[in-house]
Parts: C-alpha cells; structure tokens; sequence
C-alpha cells in the first residue's frame, strides 16, 4: 500500500467503522452475534495435507474438467465420486483408473446421495460442480461432516444461504472455498499485478460481467440446458455474478481493506430466450410456450465503504460477443478487457490504448509464468488448472485458500440483493458484512507463484 493509500485507508475505515458498527446490530440473530460469531475470529486455514483426498459431486461438463485437473496435480487423489447420473460416475471412475489411481467409491443412488458419501468416507475435501441449487446443501454436508468443501459459482443464491456457508466454515473449522476460475485467467491476474504495484494508482472504479450468449445451450436436452434454463424462468436479478465481480474485488480488496457496502440493481425486457424458441422449436413444441422472467441484461451498482463503486452486468439470453468486460480504472490510468488494453499516463500516446501484450513482460503475474506449461491444454485456456493447483497447494501447505468463505459469501451475496433491489424499484439494499468487521485489518490478497 503507498503512503497515501494507507493514510486514506486508516481515515477511511474509521468512518466506515461507525456505520458498520451500526449496519451490524441490524442484521438479528444471523451475523455478528450467532454462536459461531461469539466462538472466534473467523476460519482461515486448517494444518496441512499431505496428500488431499477429494470426494466429487456432480461429474458433468464443468466437474469433469475439474476431475482431469485434479488427475494432473500431484499430492492429491479422487477416492469417492458421486452424480445422479451413471453414465457420468461411469465415465469419471474409467478415468480415475486410466490415470493410474485405484478405483474410486461411487456415489449415485438418489439427488441425495452426496450425504451418505460425506458421513460414509474418509476425505479431506468435497468438490461439487452440481447445478446451483445443490452447492450450498452439498457444501452444508461436507463441512458438517468434517470435510473441506469447494464449489463451482455462484456459492450460494440467497443470503440465508450465504450466511449459512460462512456460520458453517467457522463453526467447523472447515474451508469454504468458490472456484472462481477467472479470478485466474491471464489479463485478470496481470491487471491484479499492476494493481498491487500501484501502476494505476488508487483503483476507484471497476466494471466486470457475465455477458455470454447461452441461448442455444440453455436449449439444449443435456448437460446445462436440464437445469440452467429452468433458473431464467423462475427469477430476475444477476444470478451469475462471480465471473466478473471475483477478479475486480480482488483488485479493490474487497474484504482486505474494504468491503461491498450497498447495491442498486435493475434488468431491462425478458425477450431473447421467447424469440430463440419461436425461432428454433415447431409449432406446438412445449419450449415455444416457456415464459421467462429474467431480464435479458441485468446491471448491478456496488458501493464500496471506502466509495469506489463497481458495475456489474449479467446478459446470457442474446447475440453478442462474449465479455466479461473485466475494467479497472485508477487514479493513474485503466485496464480493459475484451480486448485486452492498458492505458497509463505518462507512458504511450496520450488518450490512446495500449495493447495488453506490449506490457506482459513487465506486468505478467509470476503464477502464470511458473505454471502455464502445465495448465496447457487444460479447461477454459487454462485457468481452471491453475485454480485447481492453487486450491491444492493451499490445502497441502495449510495456507489461507486464495478465495475463502467471506469471499465466497460476499460475491454471491449479488444473487440475493439483485433480486431484491430489481423487484423493488431499484432500490438500495445493503451487504451483510460477513466478515463481522474483520475486513478493516485482513492483509491484502498475495497470490503466490507457488
Ligand atoms: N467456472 C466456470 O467457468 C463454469 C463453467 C461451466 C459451469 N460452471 C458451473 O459448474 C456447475 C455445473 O455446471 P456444468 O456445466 O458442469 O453442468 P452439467 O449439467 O454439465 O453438470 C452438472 C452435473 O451435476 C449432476 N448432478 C445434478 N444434481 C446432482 C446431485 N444432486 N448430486 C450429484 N450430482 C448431481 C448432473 O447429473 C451433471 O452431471 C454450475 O454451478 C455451473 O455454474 C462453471
């Protein structure tokens, strides 16, 4: 932190001080004075593992890549592995023993047969990549039942939820830990590192999203298209949030120095999904009369306690190029994603971008350069791979999991308050502090090249 920063942090966090203070004693029963709350300071790590037993829920599209990473990484092994669809746990046990490990428990009797894995084997971590609304009660059993837990995003789609992951965590000592895997990707973690060398000064504004056209997928009789589409139907708000908030929190240090304080949030015209099935289904096909309730494009305002403010953005239902917009402006100058471009003062052309790549040898993050042989090839250009290996080595070391369960509740807190801020005109909701005040003194995020 420079001079400035930290002298504008202590100022800043005695005034955000008193009005988390009083935010707090708002929040009931859940929050600061809960019995996991009066038990301790919050769970950041456990003692180290040597070698990490995982425990898969959900061996779909997603999971799978996960469970090929996982084959890859040394010290850790898939013992258990559980999908209410056979012909996915068939598939993930014929790879766990292609990769030369001994056959694995399968799991795959009912929706529910994650609990009786969870109190049945011996594993330190359980990893789900289930649908949405099985991550929290996937995580709840693990957590319950002594195991690390680890979920694909969002973590959790209401605050009661939210809160229920972090009471949890503490409660048991366990992590909770969301696999955001674009917190990873190369720009988002160049951009983190130019950040945290106060290349564009203070960072006062950012801008991320999920803007991706899923209708065709959404569709679809398989994989996603069996349970994603379902959610657009039932809810309107930003229910995939994570993608472009994760990695711009990390460059605010949202929970290390500040935290989301309040959200306004509004969605335009349900249209594309009703036009997609008008256009691609016979007439008379159920699809053709499917009515969808989430707005096409969805956009969310952060708050900060320190006042920066955040856009977030949610639109998976019309054509566009994929973004996940990925902006971070700063007293000094700005990044900005899709494509890929840097603008600092003083250096370049005034007023003109600056293509990313001319500045990776000085600002490329050093995980990226240690590990990009090895997460070649591997899901989403690699990215996933290097979540999955930083996730492992946190666990065998006994390190602090780059992205905890504050992290995790505070990110997918946006699910919840969209929802209720669309629905109310827009009007101001505010974050629980699920860190009990803890954010003012937590250290920086340091991602190591380890
Ligand atoms: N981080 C990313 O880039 C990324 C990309 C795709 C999906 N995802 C996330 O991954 C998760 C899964 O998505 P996907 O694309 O793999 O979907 P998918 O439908 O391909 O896989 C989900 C799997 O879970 C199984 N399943 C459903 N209910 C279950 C239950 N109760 N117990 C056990 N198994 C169950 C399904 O049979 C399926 O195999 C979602 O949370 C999604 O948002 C993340």
């Amino acid at each position: 932190m420079s001079d400035l920063n930290r002298r504008d942090f202590l100022k800043l966090s005695g005034a955000a001080a008193t009005a988390s203070a009083v935010a707090l004693s708002a929040e009931g029963p859940r929050g600061p004075h809960s019995e996991a709350a009066q038990a301790g300071a919050g769970f950041i790590a456990g003692p180290p593992i040597a070698l990490v037993r995982i425990g898969m829920v959900g061996v779909g599209l997603q999971g799978g890549s996960h469970l090929e990473n996982f084959l890859k990484i040394p010290g850790c092994r898939i013992t258990a592995v559980c999908d209410v669809r056979d012909e996915r746990t068939t598939w993930a046990s014929e790879a766990i023993v292609a990769a030369g490990h001994p056959q694995p428990a399968v799991y795959s009797k009912s929706a529910r047969d994650f609990e009786r894995l969870c109190e049945t084997e011996d594993l330190d971590l359980v990893f789900t990549a289930t649908p949405w609304e099985w991550h929290v009660p996937v995580m709840l059993a693990a957590m319950k039942s002594g195991k690390h837990a680890a979920t694909e995003v969002p973590a959790a789609m209401t605050i009661d939820d939210c809160w229920a992951l972090v009471e949890a965590a503490e409660k048991h000592k366990r992590h909770a830990v969301m696999m955001e895997n674009c917190n990873y990707d190369r720009p988002e973690m160049m951009v983190l590192n130019m950040v945290q060398k106060g290349a564009l000064g203070e960072v006062v504004h950012a801008e991320g999203g999920y803007l991706h056209d899923l209708r065709e997928i959404k569709f679809e009789k398989k994989d996603e298209g069996l349970w994603r589409r379902a959610w657009s139907r039932q809810f309107d708000g930003n229910p995939y949030p994570t993608h472009g908030l994760g990695p711009v929190a990390n460059c605010l240090d949202i929970n290390r120095g500040d935290r989301f304080d309040y959200l306004v949030s509004m969605s335009g015209p349900s249209r594309g999904l009703q036009d997609w099935a008008r256009e691609h289904f016979p007439e008379g096909a159920p699809e053709r009369s499917e009515r969808f309730t989430l707005g096409d494009v969805n956009t969310s305002l952060i708050k900060t306690a320190r006042g920066r403010t955040i856009m977030v953005q949610h639109g998976t239902n019309l054509p566009r190029p994929y973004s996940r917009i990925n902006l971070v402006q700063g007293t000094k100058g700005m990044f900005q994603g899709y494509p890929n471009r840097v603008y600092i003062e003083g250096r370049g052309q005034p007023h003109q971008w600056v293509e990313m790549a001319a500045m990776r040898d000085e600002f490329d993050h050093p995980l990226w350069a240690a590990v990009e042989a090895r997460a070649a090839g591997a899901g989403h250009g690699g990215m996933d791979f290097i979540e999955d290996h930083r996730l492992i080595h946190c666990l065998r070391n006994g390190l602090p999991t780059d992205m905890n369960v504050y992290d995790a509740a505070s990110l997918s807190a946006v699910v919840g308050l969209s929802v209720d801020s669309t629905a109310k005109r827009s009007r101001t909701v505010d974050f629980p502090d699920f860190t009990r005040g803890r954010w003012r003194t937590n250290p920086r995020l340091v991602i190591s090249a380890d």
